[in-house]
Formats: C-alpha cells, structure tokens, sequence
C-alpha cells in the first residue's frame, strides 16, 4: 500500500475483533512509525504507555467518556508528551509532535492490516492528570490510540475542499 492509499483509506475503528490479537512485533512497528514522527528541534518530546490489561482499559472507559470502543480494541497506546524534554525553540511544541506521532501510529496500523482510533485527551486538562495518574505517566497523554483488527468497515472517504485553500 502506498502512503496516499493508506491516507485515503484510513478511518477511525470503533469495533474490533476479539478473537485477534495485535502482536508485538507489529506493536512495534506501529511504535517505531510514530517514534519517526517530525517533532519540533528533534527533541522527540514524547513517551508511550501501552496498555493490554482490561482493567486498566475499564478505568480509562470510566474516565474518558469517548474511548468506549476499548471495550473490543485488544490494546491501547497513550501517547504522552513530554514537556521537560523541550528547551529552546522547541519549547511549547510538544502537542503538535504528539499528533504527528499519532497520526504516523494509525497510518502504519493500516498498512499492518489493523485499525485504529485516536481518542484525545489534552487540552482536557483534567482528563489528562487523571490519565497520567492512572498510569502512572510522567508525561501528559495526549491522545489514547485504539489499536486492533477492525470489526468494522467505514467507508473510505475522499474529499477536496477548493474553497478552504487560499492561494497568494
Ligand atoms: C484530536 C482528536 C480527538 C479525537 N477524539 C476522539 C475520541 O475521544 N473518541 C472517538 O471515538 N474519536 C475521536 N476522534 C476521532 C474523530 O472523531 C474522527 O477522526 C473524525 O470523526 C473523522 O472520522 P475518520 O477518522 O473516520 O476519518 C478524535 C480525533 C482527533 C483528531
């Protein structure tokens, strides 16, 4: 699959199958492709927290309404921004290179053959201290990522929108 194919095919999953499994050399492909995120000053302001145990997934559905497709997902990857890793100029980038990392996870889980779904967390600030105290985390989760094999098939979207761009 080219990465315009993955693009365009790439849509949340919100129901996954619960008789396959996401293993782990393909987790860490999934990791690796969002390690190699663009981040602000290469600072790779980020870590991960990957979550397998169902009743840490039943905590995270308890306190972030929205990530209730944790009920089928097998795993969950928190992606957590590291602020103290910045200085300088990258300082204060540390949403924008989580996202990147985010975005980088879910095409890579499509061109696995999986699915995936991002589930933000910060600015929700106080949603994000309670994850972060859940897990235990140094860093503010950013976004929870679903991750597993879809039950599911939203189509495939494709949309320009010509009257959003500006040209100069
Ligand atoms: C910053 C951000 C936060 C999101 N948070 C949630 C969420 O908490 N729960 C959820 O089910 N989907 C969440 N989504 C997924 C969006 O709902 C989804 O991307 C959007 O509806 C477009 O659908 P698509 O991803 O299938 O193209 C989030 C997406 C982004 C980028």
């Amino acid at each position: 699959m080219n990465t315009l194919d993955a693009i365009k095919s790439r849509r949340s999953i919100r129901k996954y199958r619960t008789d396959a499994d996401l293993p782990q050399a393909d987790l860490e492909q999934i990791l690796e492709a969002g390690m190699l995120a663009p981040s602000a000053c290469d600072r790779r302001a980020w870590e991960f927290v990957v979550v397998r145990s169902q009743a840490v997934k039943e905590q995270i559905m308890a306190l972030h309404p929205y990530t209730q497709m944790l009920k089928t997902a097998p795993l969950a990857v928190v992606v957590c921004g590291r602020p103290d890793l910045q200085d300088g100029i990258g300082e204060g980038f540390w949403p924008q290179d989580c996202a990147a990392v985010v975005e980088n996870m879910l095409l890579a889980a499509v061109e696995l053959g999986y699915g995936g779904c991002w589930c933000g967390c910060y600015p929700k600030v106080e949603r994000a201290e309670q994850l972060r105290a859940l897990l235990g985390a140094t860093g503010t989760p950013v976004a929870v990522v679903a991750l597993g094999v879809p039950d599911e098939a939203p189509k495939a979207r494709g949309f320009f929108e010509p009257e959003k761009v500006r040209y100069l």
